[in-house]
């Protein structure tokens, strides 16, 4: 009995901005970013909202479920860059959508673990039956919340949606083998955002915490799955930054063609990178069902944690 992903979806905006854009902007260069980022660009929401993202995104992963929407009994929506103060951008979504079964809406604000946090939250829920059909979305507009003067940030960040749309089958073996989530609000200063003021980040700092914390946390739960490090068909990690990607690949002991990456498309896309590359991976056949698969990520709070699947 269990949790399973039924569907997965993603929006991108059209409009591509290279590095070479960037270098009109601020004092950059393509080199730079690609030698230390591993990103030659990234897609900006110049004519869509968060709630527009979402909505395509939840729109396609319904759409692959193959369910009718009024099944879904509860959305969460994982962002640090919301539509408005209040209400949860989740409910703006709900409302797109057309929902008309005042199915429980509500956001959660764990930045690049976001994703990884609403999969967990819904699991949770669904494995108590407390609701049968969630839609799990990571929606962002970073470009809404970046200092596009500051080139330490600006080159690092993209807008994006995924979503996925999971349910309860009493008969079927769970997809969500192991989830280990973590929280140290004492780093909080090292990623944060004033109300209405731009992102600030100690790229130093973060680069640690994330290889350290995801590499931890992914053993963790790859134990916890019953599995070896062997075992992993395919990582799909938190898409920040492609030298973190290749140093936790390489602590795991895991090589790099079992590693899903498409950060150099899309920089980091926050809440929706994991949901956008699970997309693309299942587009791409690169992820298959009957697959092991682990998700894991790192974000502002701090945030971070690992979840192993049988997709
Ligand atoms: N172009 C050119 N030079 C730059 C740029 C730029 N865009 N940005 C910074 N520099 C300069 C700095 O000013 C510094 O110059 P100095 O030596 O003269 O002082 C030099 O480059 C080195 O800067 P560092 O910040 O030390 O560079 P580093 O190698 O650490 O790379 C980076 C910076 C890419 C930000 C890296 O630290 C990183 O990826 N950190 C992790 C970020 C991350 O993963 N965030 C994920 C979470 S995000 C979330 O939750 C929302």
């Amino acid at each position: 009995m269990g949790t399973k992903i039924l569907g997965v979806g993603a929006y991108l905006p059209s409009k591509v901005l290279t590095n070479y854009d960037l270098e009109k902007m601020v004092e950059t260069s393509d080199e730079w970013i690609t030698e230390r980022t591993g990103i030659k660009e990234r897609r900006i929401a110049e004519n869509e909202t968060v709630v527009e993202m979402a909505l395509k995104a939840a729109e396609k992963a319904i759409e692959q479920a193959q369910i009718d929407k009024e099944e879904i009994e509860l959305i969460i929506l994982a962002t640090l860059s919301p539509q408005l103060g209040f209400p949860a951008t989740a409910c703006l979504v709900q409302e797109a959508l057309g929902l008309e079964n005042n199915a429980m809406a509500f956001d959660i604000s764990a930045a690049c673990s976001g994703f990884l946090y609403g999969l967990d939250i819904a699991d949770a829920y669904l494995k108590s039956q407390k609701k049968k059909t969630a839609l799990v979305i990571g929606a962002e507009k970073l470009s809404s919340i970046i200092d596009w003067s500051d080139r330490s940030t600006c080159v690092l960040f993209g807008d994006g949606a995924g979503a996925a749309v999971v349910r309860y089958e009493p008969e079927d073996p769970s997809d969500v083998l192991s989830s280990k989530l973590y929280t140290k609000g004492k780093e909080w200063k090292i990623l944060y955002r004033d109300l209405c003021g731009y992102l600030k980040m100690e790229g130093r700092k973060v680069f640690k915490e994330a290889v350290n914390g995801m590499t931890k946390s992914s053993l963790e739960a790859i134990k916890e799955a019953g599995l070896t490090p062997e075992d992993i068909d395919l990582v799909i990690p938190h898409q920040a930054n492609f030298r973190i990607i290749k140093a936790l690949a390489e602590k795991l002991n895991i090589p790099l063609e079992k590693v899903y990456v498409n950060v150099n498309r899309y920089g980091n896309t926050s809440a929706a990178s994991i949901p956008i590359a699970m997309y693309e991976a299942i587009e791409e056949g690169k992820l298959q069902r009957g697959m092991n698969v682990l998700l894991t990520a790192m974000g502002g709070g701090l945030t971070w944690g690992s979840m192993v699947l049988r997709f």
